[in-house]
């Protein structure tokens, strides 16, 4: 969602914010702007769409040492020149980015503005209004007026502040949306991730919900929500600017997919020793161990990987699991065991509807786990224990890497759990060696890509809507798939329990339309091919993606044998290659799909 990037004390502050925006392009966003200025001049410039538009306007002229830029996803307002950001005060004293959605922003309009003429429709443009009009109507200084603002506002926000009668201070504040401060030389950097500021620095310090800064060239001064100076050290991130370019490849996501299996390599160097028995923190094991049941509370592709795991996750703990999606949890709760256990599961870390869950099970005392890709990230920080998915950083809108990362350490987890308990089915199962092994296997349908380019070609690139259908951890992944396809080839795709089909969808199916189907399970293999000879023989252009010792002729994509626990891993890169190729044949961005960002910050 809304991406922010500031720096003061660089001579050349526009194209280093421009540089952080185009790092922040993965997050999703629909017009961008920036504000850069000195003692004698300064410039904002505005551009509706993709950032290129805001680069063409930016001429040799617009410098600063001081300066904030924005990616805006709208939420209040129409993506507009008027609604993006930053949003200059009616009066022109200060400008102001954020990130995050203020609730009360109309009771702030009626309390301060007083019949205001806006430019636009934004939440923020109201906010940078009535710091202007605190300061003056109560003769507050720059940051008097905004700490009094943020008394006032109710929310989420990250926001980053300049006063223009004063261009030698950067004010920001946090509450709820992600904001970092990065370290630089003889400058201070903020930005909504590390990515951001890499290009200037990787030293950074974390900033908390209800904090307030001042930055300066040289100094940084901040305090928490009772005005109590904080002195924080900074940290230094292992992320390389190197680790965030596309390489050779023409898109992020060919290339994540491309770095599953040595992510799975990685999972092994870091959750494993060298007698390959898995390292997990005791206390967390044990935790897990005394409770009662555990509850998997995630969004989208984590939420499916949630599921792909639950099966595996019961056989080895013996525990009952939960699957849930954050945003139904966080308004409906369940009936909740005695002694529960919530495991987030989140490549972002920032995920707002699981954060919000969150913060309940928080306050429920309840103990947590948040397995994610960020491990600075909010829900990781929030909850009490929590694992690095190692996969790298994900820039791609659609996540492929994270999610088979997910199903690998939850199995992982899993197995840890139950050698604990002596479970036997863990004794029968060489987990690390099944897990290279998947490796491998991912690599050999990786192989195999020109196939499903081909597949995709005939199958899917001219089509309106598919189904994929499977059963069991094949209809999990049937969702998987669906939600790949949909989301960047805008092909209306639907994933179902093959068996579920007959009981009305199946009225859908007319002549041509694509349904694939997904058989790794000996239990059902059977029943499944039932279910695609219903279909075909409807009309329907039957795709099969089969494990190899499963297959029959004809079928289309066969994958390698694996361990029954990790066919999720397998199954799903050849539709993660299906969804990829669709869209370059239909012309789509695939790294960045329409009206989707990659941190979803908001409810
Ligand atoms: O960062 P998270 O894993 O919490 O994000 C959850 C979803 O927003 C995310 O998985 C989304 O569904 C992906 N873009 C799908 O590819």
């Amino acid at each position: 969602m809304c991406g922010i990037v500031g720096i003061i004390g660089k001579e050349n502050a526009c194209e280093i914010i421009l540089k952080g925006l185009e790092r922040l392009e993965y997050r999703g966003y629909d017009s961008a702007g920036i504000y850069v200025a000195n003692q004698e001049t300064d410039h904002l410039v505005k551009a509706p769409g993709q950032l290129t538009n805001l680069a063409q306007k930016l001429t040799p002229e617009i410098t600063g040492n001081i300066g904030i830029g924005h990616t805006r996803w709208a939420t209040h307002g129409v993506p507009s020149e008027e609604n993006a950001h930053p949003h200059l005060s009616q009066g022109g004293r200060f400008v102001l980015v954020h990130n995050g959605v203020i609730e009360n922003h109309l009771e702030l309009q009626e309390t301060y503005l007083n019949g205001l003429a806006l430019n636009g429709q934004t939440d923020t443009e109201i906010v940078v209004n009535v710091i202007e009009t605190l300061s003056e109507k109560e003769h507050l200084s720059a940051f008097e007026a905004f700490k009094k603002a943020l008394e006032e506002i109710n929310g989420s926000y990250a926001f980053a502040l300049i006063d223009t009668q004063d261009p030698t201070k950067l004010y920001i504040a946090k509450n709820k949306s992600p904001l970092l401060i990065g370290c630089g030389e003889d400058c201070y950097l903020v930005g909504s991730d590390a990515f951001a500021m890499i290009h200037e620095t990787n030293r950074f310090i974390e900033l908390k919900d209800g904090e307030i800064g001042i930055l300066t060239p040289q100094q940084l001064w901040l305090e928490d929500a009772d005005g109590q100076t904080i002195d924080r050290a900074a940290y230094t991130a292992e992320v390389e600017a190197a680790d965030i370019e596309k390489g050779l490849y023409p898109y992020y996501m060919l290339k994540e997919i491309e770095e599953q299996p040595s992510v799975i390599r990685r999972l092994l160097q870091t959750y494993f020793d060298e007698q390959h028995q898995p390292i997990i923190d005791d206390t967390l094991i044990k935790q897990l161990l005394a409770s009662e049941r555990i509850y998997i509370v995630a969004c989208g592709t984590s939420y499916h990987a949630g599921l792909a795991t639950k099966a595996t996750f019961e056989k080895l703990t013996q525990i009952p699991v939960e699957v849930h999606v954050a945003s139904e949890f966080a308004y409906h709760q369940p009936l909740l065991a005695k002694e529960p256990f919530f495991i987030y599961l989140s490549q972002s870390g920032e995920t707002a509807d699981s954060r919000q869950v969150l913060v309940q099970t928080n306050e429920l005392g309840a103990p947590s786990l948040t397995i994610t890709n960020v491990p600075g990230s909010t829900l990781a920080r929030e909850a009490t224990y929590a694992l690095s998915l190692v996969a790298g950083p994900e820039i791609a809108v659609a996540s492929t890497k994270a999610y088979t990362s997910q199903v690998a350490l939850m199995t992982i987890l899993a197995y840890t759990l139950g050698q604990a308990k002596n479970n036997p089915l863990c004794s029968a199962f060489d987990i690390f060696h099944e897990l290279e092994l998947a490796a491998t296997s991912m690599e050999e349908i990786l192989y195999e890509k020109e196939a499903l380019k081909i597949a995709a070609h005939d199958f899917l690139a001219n089509q309106r809507n598919t189904f994929y259908i499977g059963r069991g951890n094949d209809y999990y992944v049937a969702l998987e798939a669906a939600l790949k396809l949909k989301e960047i080839s805008y092909i209306q795709a639907e994933g179902f329990a093959a068996g579920e089909l007959k009981h009305g969808t199946i009225a859908l199916i007319e002549e041509a339309t694509p349904v694939i189907g997904l058989i790794t399970d000996e239990k059902t293999k059977a029943h499944t091919r039932g279910n695609l000879q219903e279909v075909k023989s409807r009309g329907a252009h039957v795709l099969v993606i089969v494990q190899a010792n499963f297959a029959q002729d004809g079928d289309q994509v066969r994958l390698p044998v694996v361990h029954p626990y990790l066919t999720t891993l397998t199954s799903v890169v050849p539709t993660q290659l299906l969804a990829y190729y669709a869209t370059l044949e239909r012309g789509y961005d695939v790294d960045k799909p329409r009206n989707l960002a990659k941190s979803v910050t908001v409810e």
